[in-house]
């Protein structure tokens, strides 16, 4: 592998989660891949566990690990092509690339969609051109489009906890306080689409998905209907995709609320949400907090999805 941006470049998903579980069995395993290897981790956007569980893989992975924060420390960077850069920003991302290439062996981007042109954030604009500029391995910590470390932990943990074969997972809308990118249910639906699961999405009218990621899945708009029957619940927030509300908050509708009394309509089942999480928003304390929530065992599993990714990124260098 000398790419990670989406689902696809996994290959076979069973395959890959079954590697993902071997590695969580024995994740100091493949040390000697990483030796005088160096893993450059590029933040545009603020991160816990990315930052920590991606960290943790390279390191599992023997790896030197460098964490680059682009907008606390160094300069401010230019990603448009054709600008006098007269402004605050003295850097362009075309120099800083291959500058930050010089250092390492492999590096890992994170920058969220700016909500200012739908065609730049979903022709991913800035990971493109660390593809293209770097000449290293580039792997996605989340872009404007897709969060596919984020889902390949989900699906990990859905395949763990599963109590049949082909479980129902409900991917549903609930409301937030800030308009938040598509990119987390994107990739939950491209990935859920892929696997052997039941798969709803449930979103109010105005917050359809892309029909890139959505690829023929079950659509409601009635969230109750969805969580019936539903083995795991996993709740994301996200504006909306359509225009002329691209990027916009355009419903709070409280009533979407992951509560007890949702939960109630489920099969038993699990709630998810990727964190950080808005408590009273997203989801109720009782049902964070209960026995069937999996938010804990999904952030640890970032570190298994990190590792494997890296891993076959490594694999590819020797
Ligand atoms: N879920 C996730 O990516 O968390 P961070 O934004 O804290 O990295």
């Amino acid at each position: 592998m000398r790419y990670y941006t989406g689902v696809k470049d996994l290959g076979n998903l069973q395959e890959a989660v079954k590697e993902a579980l071997e590695i969580k069995k024995n994740r100091f395993a493949y040390k000697h891949l990483g030796e005088n290897k160096t893993l450059l981790m590029v933040f545009f956007n603020n991160s816990l566990r990315t930052r920590l569980s991606t960290q943790k893989a390279g390191m599992n992975l023997g790896m030197n690990t460098i964490v680059l924060d682009v907008n606390q420390g160094a300069w401010k960077l230019e990603t448009e092509r054709g600008v006098i850069m007269d402004g605050d920003k003295s850097e362009h991302l075309l120099e800083a690339i291959p500058v930050m290439s010089q250092f390492c062996d492999v590096i890992g981007v994170r920058s969220f969609a700016t909500f200012e042109d739908k065609q730049k954030d979903y022709e991913e604009t800035i990971v493109n051109q660390f593809i293209k500029y770097s000449g290293k391995p580039v792997f996605s910590m989340e872009t404007a489009t897709c969060h596919p470390l984020q889902a390949f932990a989900d699906l990990i943990t859905i395949e763990e906890h599963k109590k049949v074969a082909r479980p129902k997972v409900v991917l549903t809308w609930a409301p937030h306080c800030r308009a938040l990118p598509q990119a987390v249910p994107n990739s939950f639906a491209d990935f859920m689409n892929e696997a052997d699961v039941d798969f709803v999405i449930a979103n109010p009218e105005g917050y359809d998905l892309c029909e890139k990621f959505v690829r023929g899945a079950k659509v409601t708009h009635n969230q109750d209907e969805a969580l019936a029957g539903a083995d795991f619940v996993y709740a994301k927030n996200w504006s909306a995709y359509d225009d002329p509300n691209y990027g916009k908050i355009i419903s709070k509708d409280m009533s979407w609320t992951i509560s007890a009394e949702k939960m109630a309509l489920t099969n038993n089942g699990y709630f998810m949400h990727c964190l950080p999480v808005r408590r009273g928003l997203i989801v109720t304390d009782d049902v964070i907090e209960g026995p069937n929530s999996l938010v804990i065992p999904e952030a640890a599993n970032r570190e298994i999805s990190a590792q494997t990714v890296i891993k076959r990124i490594l694999e590819g260098l020797q």
